[in-house]
């Protein structure tokens, strides 16, 4: 891509709370754009993991926030029935049931903002809207790209506004969640094919596309509709140099076509995954608002990924996940770059 002189503008998506050093070394180190996901992390671990990535490659790679949308609840709200749902999750790893409310849900993005200034990434792309005009001028001042990330036509065209130099446009089959900012998710659910056109016609800036690309048929489409580049999460996910626990990696080899659900879950909002035993216990009650109920959840995650519980963790996956049969990241960004 033009933009960032990428040899193949194949992106590997950013995965908040997933990404691995490594793999993203690796995707940047092969001629594209490897992204890592900076969600929850404190501007210490973010200034140690972009000096740590810069350490790693001489190419150009990405790193990525979450955008507070306004929608977030403060700690302090009734989670009785979440937790009451919860509990028998809690019960059966033996586990308490979290108790004491924190003082905040998550870090503060005006932190983690002031980070990545300082720290200078090549790239910082954006999910959930686009930071303060303030912050864009500040970023390309000192040279960071910003990308922005759009479920709609009219993100899309929001993020040009907000000043980003790429736009991801992301269709309804992607893994993990659905980062609409200006709709609920559930009322902005495109799909790539009919996104990715749409985008390209409404904004100058270059169109990333994603959602459902895991091959290299997929990249081929994506730049037959006009896109410049591709972003792809799953097939990386898959492979063994993600950070991906093992059973996630099995249950990804495992999946039939129509084996993934967009559930609220994990955190409250809508993201895409396998539907297991913790989605359908979950969802027989009352799921709490964004991100609390990372919170009434969270604590059940963690365990169910230290014990290799695959019915208990996010099993993160896009419709696309049955192509993904390699097992190796460098494998993956070959038949991907075969297709441009
Ligand atoms: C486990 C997981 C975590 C993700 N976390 C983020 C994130 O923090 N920020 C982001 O921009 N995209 C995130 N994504 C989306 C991916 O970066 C990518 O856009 C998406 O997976 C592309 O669709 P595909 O899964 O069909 O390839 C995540 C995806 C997965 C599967």
């Amino acid at each position: 891509m033009a933009l960032l002189d990428l040899d193949v503008p194949i992106v590997l998506g950013p995965f908040g709370g997933m990404s691995s050093l490594e793999l993203t070394a690796l995707v940047s180190d092969a001629g594209g754009l490897g992204s890592y996901g900076l969600y929850g992390y404190d501007p210490a671990r973010i200034a140690d993991t972009v000096a740590r990535l810069r350490a790693l490659t001489e190419r150009p790679f990405a790193v990525n926030l979450w955008i507070p949308v306004g929608d977030e609840v403060t700690p302090g709200g009734d989670l009785s029935g979440p937790l009451a749902t919860a509990r028998p999750l809690y019960d059966e790893l033996g586990l308490p049931v979290p108790g004491d409310v924190p003082e905040r849900y998550g870090v503060d993005i005006e932190a983690q903002l002031d980070a990545v200034l300082e720290a200078r990434p090549p790239v910082l792309s954006l999910v959930f809207g686009m930071p303060p005009t303030a912050f864009v001028d500040e970023a390309r001042s000192r040279g960071i790209r910003l990308v922005g990330t759009a479920t709609t036509v009219a993100e899309a065209v929001a993020i040009e506004e907000a000043g980003a130099d790429a736009v991801v446009a992301t269709g309804l089959e992607a893994g993990g969640h659905r980062v609409s900012f200006l709709r609920d998710a559930a009322d902005s659910l495109v799909g790539t094919f009919a996104l990715v056109p749409q985008v390209v016609d409404a904004v100058r800036i270059p169109v990333i596309a994603a959602g459902g690309i895991a091959d290299r048929r997929g990249v081929a489409a994506a730049r037959a509709l006009g896109a410049s580049g591709v972003q792809v999460g799953t097939a990386f996910l898959r492979t063994r140099q993600s950070a991906a626990s093992d059973a996630h990696r099995a249950a990804l080899a495992r999946i039939a076509a129509d084996d993934t659900v967009l559930t609220r879950a994990a955190t409250g909002r809508l993201a895409r995954g396998i539907r297991n035993r913790l989605i359908d216990t979950v969802e027989a009650g009352p799921i709490a608002p964004f991100p609390a109920q990372s919170w009434v959840i969270g604590p059940v995650r963690t365990e169910a990924n230290r014990r290799g519980l695959g019915e208990l963790q996010s099993l993160w996956a896009g419709q696309a996940a049955p192509l993904a049969r390699l097992d190796d990241a460098g494998d993956v960004f070959r038949e991907l770059a075969a297709g441009w």
